[in-house]
């Protein structure tokens, strides 16, 4: 692929991003229909299954060899990375879609042959479109994001989810308590995607999860790389992109602080 077709494919998936995206402002209007998958707290809305397939429809027509991995199925069975993938999670925080139209995202990471080349995460109701193209920066809105420096955990406000601090089957929650116990604070926003374009952008200095798909991930990746972001699992093995993870995304320094700590 050369330059003016990784431009063109990076046109396209900008605006089909803000077109998605007023079509989820727009829906708030509507009265929601809203189901859940697995469990009561796995909510889905006819708006994900809407925006997925308005994704698969423009991809579909305009790069037909392209395949897509979404979350609610609609896309290709894809078997290995290899060619062009689209990895879209229509709407990332569902439940605060539902419960508060905010603090939720449109996330698109773009690989080929499993390399990420364009990440897209906006955030919508907070109008902040985060993008990064391999090899060019990161960006917020229309500022170029910085490259993160070193901090350590004292110094660090970490983003997780209250799930992992309590006894779970995934992680040691003693050694989660002392990363939160040591750190200068804790977030969590509901929003895998939210908080790893919050890392990439030096809002929060790590983030880390037990389990995400790569839906949840595959932009966020993308940023973080372009900004000397740190991420791996939670045991330091890297990422496989098509699978299930955890996730510790991390400045520089304290990536290697919370893993030591989570390896006790
Ligand atoms: C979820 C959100 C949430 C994370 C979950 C994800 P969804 O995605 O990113 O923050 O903790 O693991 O499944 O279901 O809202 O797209
Ligand atoms: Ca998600
Ligand atoms: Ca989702």
């Amino acid at each position: 692929m050369n330059y003016e077709e990784w431009y063109k494919i990076e046109k396209l998936a900008k605006s089909w991003t803000l077109e998605a995206a007023q079509l989820l402002k727009d829906s708030f209007q509507n009265s929601l229909s809203i189901t859940y998958k697995s469990h009561i707290s796995d909510l889905v809305t006819n708006m994900d299954k809407n925006i997925e397939k308005f994704f698969i429809e423009k991809i579909q027509k305009t790069f037909p060899h392209h395949k897509v991995l979404g979350e609610e199925g609609y896309g290709d069975e894809i078997y290995d990375n290899a060619g062009i993938i689209w990895i879209i999670d229509p709407i990332d925080g569902t439940t605060n879609f539902i419960h508060q139209q905010s603090n939720f995202a449109i996330s698109v990471g773009i690989y080929e042959d499993g390399i990420g080349k364009i990440g897209i995460i906006y955030d919508v109701a907070a109008d902040d479109f985060y993008f990064a193209k391999v090899g060019e920066g990161a960006f917020l809105n229309n500022s170029k994001l910085n490259t993160l420096e070193k901090v350590t955990l004292t110094e660090a406000v970490v983003g997780i989810n209250a799930t992992w601090v309590g006894p779970n089957k995934r992680v040691n929650h003693e050694n989660v308590q002392n990363i939160v116990k040591q750190s200068r604070g804790t977030r969590s926003y509901g929003s895998a995607a939210i908080e790893l374009a919050f890392v990439a952008a030096g809002k929060i200095d790590a983030y880390m999860t037990m389990r995400l798909s790569p839906w949840d991930f595959a932009a966020g990746l993308i940023l973080l790389n372009e900004v000397g972001g740190v991420v791996t699992k939670t045991n330091g093995e890297p990422i496989s992109i098509l699978e299930q993870n955890s996730i510790l995304a991390a400045k520089p320094g304290l990536h290697e602080e919370m893993l030591e700590h989570l390896s006790k």
